[in-house]
This record gives C-alpha cells, structure tokens and sequence, in this order.
C-alpha cells in the first residue's frame, strides 16, 4: 500500500509513518512543520520507502502530485494544541478547514481515494455531565464564538461534514476517528499539551503548573495504542463512513497526574495552581470532565488500550530524560 500522512513530522503522525514502514508500506509525508519537528522523522528519513515533502496542505499542486502516487490518506495535519489556536486563529481556522476540503477534493477526483480523518473530542464542547462519557451520537455543547478556544471544535466538526458529505454525495471512502488525549514520546508541551509540559516542568525542577484547582478530570491514551486503532479502522469496510472515538475510558484528575509525574520524575518540585486567565485568556472555558464511550470501536476492532496509565508516564518520561 501507498500512503499519504498528512502531518507525518507531528506526535501522532511520526509514530503512524514508523508502524506503516514497519507494515513494508511506501509512505509519503507532507508537513510544514508549525508543530511538528523534523527530529520526530529523522530515523525514518534514512528508509527507501519514505518519502518527505515540507509543505503546505494548502499548496493544491504538490497535494494533486502526491495524492496521486497513494492508494490511502491519513489526514493528521492540523492546527493543534488550545495554546496554539489562541495564539494562530486565523491560520488554524484556514489548515483545518480549507486544506481539509484539498484533501477531499483531491482524494475524491483523483481516484476515489481512502482518506481517513482526525478529528477531536474538543467536537463534544462544554460536559454537562460529569460522569458521562461521550458517544459519537451525542449533542455537542459549545461556548460563544468570542471564546476562540471554541474554534477548533467547529473547524474540525465542519472537516467532519465535509468529510461524510463526499462519503454521501460522491461514494469518498472515508472514516473519521475523534481522538481524545492522546500521548507519549514525541509529544510537544509547547502549545497546551497537559503531559510534556508537565513532565518538562519536573525534570528542570520547576514549579508543576496546575490550571484551575487540578479537579478537572482527563482520559489518556498511549500513542501506540491510538496508532493500531488507526490501522485496524482503515482495514475495515464497515468503517468507511463512519465516526469512532479513540481513547482510553480510565480518568485521572490534573492534580493526580501532576503527583505522578512527580513519583516517576523524582522530582522536588512544588504543585503550582494557576487560574485559567493567567494560563489562557480572559474568560476562557474549560470541561470539567471529558471522558470517551469506546463501545463502537470495540465493537469492531476488539479494541481497548493495552498500555496504562503508569506504563504512559514512564515511557514518556524516559523520552523527556534522554
Ligand atoms: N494528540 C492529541 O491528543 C489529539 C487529540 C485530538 C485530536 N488530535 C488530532 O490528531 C492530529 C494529529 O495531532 P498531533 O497531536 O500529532 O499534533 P501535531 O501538532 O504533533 O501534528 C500536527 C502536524 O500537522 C502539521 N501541520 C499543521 N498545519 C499544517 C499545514 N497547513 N500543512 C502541512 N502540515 C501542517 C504540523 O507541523 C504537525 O507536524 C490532528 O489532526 C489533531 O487535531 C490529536
């Protein structure tokens, strides 16, 4: 099999291009870079069957030229990260919708290619409820549209109209995966990413900060994890067209996660809370839980997360040390 992964240099884009080499696929990858780094695919770079394009999604001919070569696309590329899309709103808003619609454009006039699509558990918006977990099904419940953080959920739930409307009206092979946090080796803290900045933090010593009062409730998935659900959803004919939410169901407080990472750390640091505001923006808005119902992708893949939580930390501060 030929792949495209758009967003090949970033955290989960890298380790999907290192598990399809290792399947003995040809893989292409198209990234630009904003934040994803060239160290995350250094290894794979030395591989004849790697193929490394730093460009835009947005760039039509270089996407028409390599969509062409591919038999399937793994759209990842995105503006990602809470920080990053109060930082680059209007960037955010242009890659995740406009360089979407290339892809599907492209996929669909060019062959009817498989795209399989990255979407977000930021789609479900505001929890109501602090116990529930969400299901692909469920209402989604999102805050004014002068809270940018918002932005993201409507971009990507746009994406995902788009996607399923070239799966209704032109037979597009699509499948849309909504990941919850994801994590592992590789991850960047620099734009709101809760673990590595975490993890950073303890390793240089330095004050572990807390948003809020640590309450907030979390699930995390190990990358690998997220990965062979990826390449079990692309295999499967009853996917196409669907939605699947990708994500470990086990939650965990901040503050609790803060404590573990200062047991696998050794670190001496002290917890820091710091208000919302101070860490974001005036106003902004934040779920007090977020948790997924994995029962469809269970269903049809037999999937649950194979690594724990612990297992997570260590793996990932080992990267963070070395
Ligand atoms: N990691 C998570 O917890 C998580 C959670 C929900 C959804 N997702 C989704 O998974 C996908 C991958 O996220 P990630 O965590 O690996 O983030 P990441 O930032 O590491 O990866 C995104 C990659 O896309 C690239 N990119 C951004 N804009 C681009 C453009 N216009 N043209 C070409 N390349 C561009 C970046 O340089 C980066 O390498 C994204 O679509 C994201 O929305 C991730």
């Amino acid at each position: 099999m030929r792949a495209l992964v758009t967003g090949g240099a970033g955290f989960i884009g890298s380790h999907l291009s290192e598990a399809l080499l290792k399947k003995k696929h040809e893989v292409y990858v198209v990234d630009n870079l904003s934040t994803g780094s060239i160290k995350n695919i250094k290894r794979l770079k030395k591989r004849k069957a790697f193929h490394f394009h730093i460009d835009d999604i947005m760039n039509e001919k270089i996407m028409k030229r390599l969509i062409k070569k591919v038999d399937v696309i793994f759209h990842l590329a995105a503006a990602v990260g809470v920080k990053y899309i109060l930082d680059n709103p209007l960037e955010s808003i242009r890659t995740n919708v406009k360089g979407t619609e290339v892809i599907l454009e492209f996929a669909n006039s060019l062959g009817k290619k498989k795209v399989f699509l990255a979407s977000t558990s930021e789609i479900y918006g505001k929890n109501q409820d602090g116990a529930a977990s969400f299901k692909e099904t469920d209402d989604r419940l999102l805050g004014s549209t002068t809270k940018w953080r918002w932005s993201y959920s409507c971009t990507k739930a746009l994406d995902e109209f788009l996607a399923l409307a070239y799966h209704r009206e032109k037979e597009l092979p699509v499948t849309i995966a909504r990941f919850f946090n994801t994590c592992g080796p590789r991850q960047s803290g620099r734009y709101g990413m809760v673990i590595p900045r975490l993890i950073k933090q303890a390793l240089m010593n330095k004050p572990l900060t807390v948003y809020g009062d640590g309450k907030q409730t979390r699930c995390f998935l190990y990358v690998d994890d997220a990965v062979n659900a990826i390449l079990g959803l692309v295999e499967k004919k009853k996917a196409l067209g669907e939605i699947f939410n990708i994500g470990n169901p086990r939650s965990i407080s901040i503050l609790d996660l803060a404590e573990k990472i200062k047991k696998f750390t050794g670190s001496s640091s002290k917890i820091e809370f710091v208000p919302y505001e101070k860490a974001y923006e005036k106003g902004f808005e934040d779920m007090r839980h977020r948790k997924p119902d994995i029962s469809k992708i269970k269903a049809l893949l037999k999937f649950s997360p194979k690594v724990d939580m612990d297992e997570l930390l260590k793996r990932t501060v080992t990267y963070f040390q070395k």
